[in-house]
């Protein structure tokens, strides 16, 4: 069957959930009541989201938990996180539990700049084009005052402009290479305006320039664009606390549990294939706090992980260590979030997480998403270097399985009793649960 289809951007919503459901779906009167069922009741809720992007046929749910008892630098939050995966929320709110007992989390930001490169290509003279830029560059600043007139006002704005010159990796590239200061916005707009203005003011001045030959006037501008990866937009999160102090139920002995868990920590910053899932622990709790807050998760995965590279060979993001009896598991991470613009004024679930947070600032939601992502990682080595991570996750996954064969009240009571003591497994749960059908 040929599934192509021109105008499909032009058909109504109720036309294209019809194409969908006729060309792919054997019944589709069933496929176009699933699509409907998560239609909102409130048609103008149901606009809002429709608008958001484009050919929107229905809403793609994912849930939204809270994790409470975050003690950050000295004050309690209740962190939203928007996740499908069993455990995570319950991995956080543990962690978070466990560490208010001990000291909390601190958490700081160390700078907060964005970064978006202007890529062109000249034909001359380097020098050439460095003594042009040098008494172009004010202008090309200032070419962009309408655009960051609001910003400047906010605090931010572009922070420095350079020319850099890449022509040794590629013929005739060169970059004009700018920072930016956007406070409480992600600034990719912003940024992206700015650049656009930059290097549509490159290129006129370099046309207006008598000195230039004619194939230096014509400089072609490639593209304009923010960067994902900001290294000098960092925050770092921390727990601390005396080694002894760790004990508790399941960690009898806590000098043997902190050598073990160092020890995890320094398989994942040598050993890149143990580092990738270490990380991948770490963004479970940071994109669900991003997802929340309405942020661009894409964005945040692309750059965390660029950083974990940095040194030129992909290693864990959190470090720890025991010193003079104190146990310490910290990282430093790159975050480019927004707590005002984009979404967070539209979709009211992310206005409802804001508000969670005490209406944060971007550099207060910065520290609460690294701690989120710490607070996970530590949750996950402890159970992988103590009990194992499938007692905890299969408990969670036990839930999930029970829904899937829509187990009864009574029946959940008699499963979930009976695994109280006894490894769970899809096969042993789905035979206990026929067993008790019979
Ligand atoms: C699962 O989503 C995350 C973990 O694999 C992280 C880790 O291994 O550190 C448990």
């Amino acid at each position: 069957m040929n599934n192509a289809i021109a105008g499909f951007s032009k058909l109504s919503k109720e036309e294209k959930i019809n194409w969908i459901a006729n060309e792919y779906f054997s019944n589709p009167q069933e496929a176009v009541a699933t699509i409907k069922q998560y239609w909102n009741n409130d048609a103008k809720l149901q606009q809002l989201h429709d608008e958001f992007i484009e050919n929107t046929i229905s809403n793609f749910y994912l849930p939204m938990g809270i994790a409470p008892n975050f003690l950050i630098n000295g004050k309690y939050y209740s962190v939203p996180m928007v996740i499908e995966e069993s455990s995570v929320v319950a991995a956080a709110a543990k962690s978070a539990k466990y560490w208010s007992t001990r000291g909390g989390f601190k958490a700081t930001v160390l700078n907060t700049e964005k970064i978006g490169q202007v890529h062109f290509l000249f034909k001359g003279e380097t020098d050439q084009l460095l003594s042009f830029f040098n008494s172009v560059k004010e202008n090309l600043v200032s070419s962009t005052e309408s655009i960051t007139k609001n910003m400047q006002k906010r605090g931010g704005g572009i922070l420095s402009l350079e020319l850099r010159n890449k022509t040794s990796e590629l013929d005739n590239y060169y970059q004009l290479h700018a920072t930016f200061e956007t406070k409480d916005s992600m600034g990719a707009n912003f940024i992206n305006s700015c650049l656009e203005q930059l290097a549509k003011s490159l290129k006129e001045a370099a046309q207006n320039n008598p000195d230039f030959t004619e194939d230096e006037k014509n400089i072609t501008i490639v593209m304009s664009i923010l960067s994902n990866y900001v290294p000098n937009c960092i925050v770092r999160a921390e727990v601390s606390c005396s080694v002894s102090e760790l004990a508790e139920k399941k960690i009898e002995n806590p000098q043997e549990f902190a050598e073990k868990f160092v020890q995890a920590v320094r398989i994942a910053e040598i050993e890149p294939y143990r580092a990738v899932t270490h990380n991948k622990g770490i963004m479970n709790g940071v994109d669900s706090v991003v997802l929340a807050s309405g942020n661009d998760f894409r964005a945040v995965e692309a750059g965390v992980h660029a950083y974990a590279s940095r040194n030129g060979k992909y290693s864990s993001l959190s470090h720890a260590k025991i010193e003079n009896g104190i146990f310490t598991l910290w990282m430093e991470i790159p975050l480019a979030l927004g707590t005002v613009g984009g979404l967070t004024s539209l979709h009211p679930l992310v206005k409802m997480a804001l508000g969670i947070l005490g209406k944060p600032s971007a550099q207060e939601l910065m520290q609460v998403v690294a701690v989120t992502g710490l607070a996970q990682n530590f949750a996950a080595l402890r159970s992988l270097t103590t009990t194992g991570i499938q007692e905890g996750h299969m408990k969670m996954h036990l839930n999930n399985i029970l829904n899937q064969f829509q187990a009864t009240s009574e029946e959940r009571k008699a499963i979930i009793k009976h695994f109280e003591n006894t490894a769970i497994s899809h096969s042993s749960v789905v035979e206990l649960l026929e067993n008790l059908r019979k």
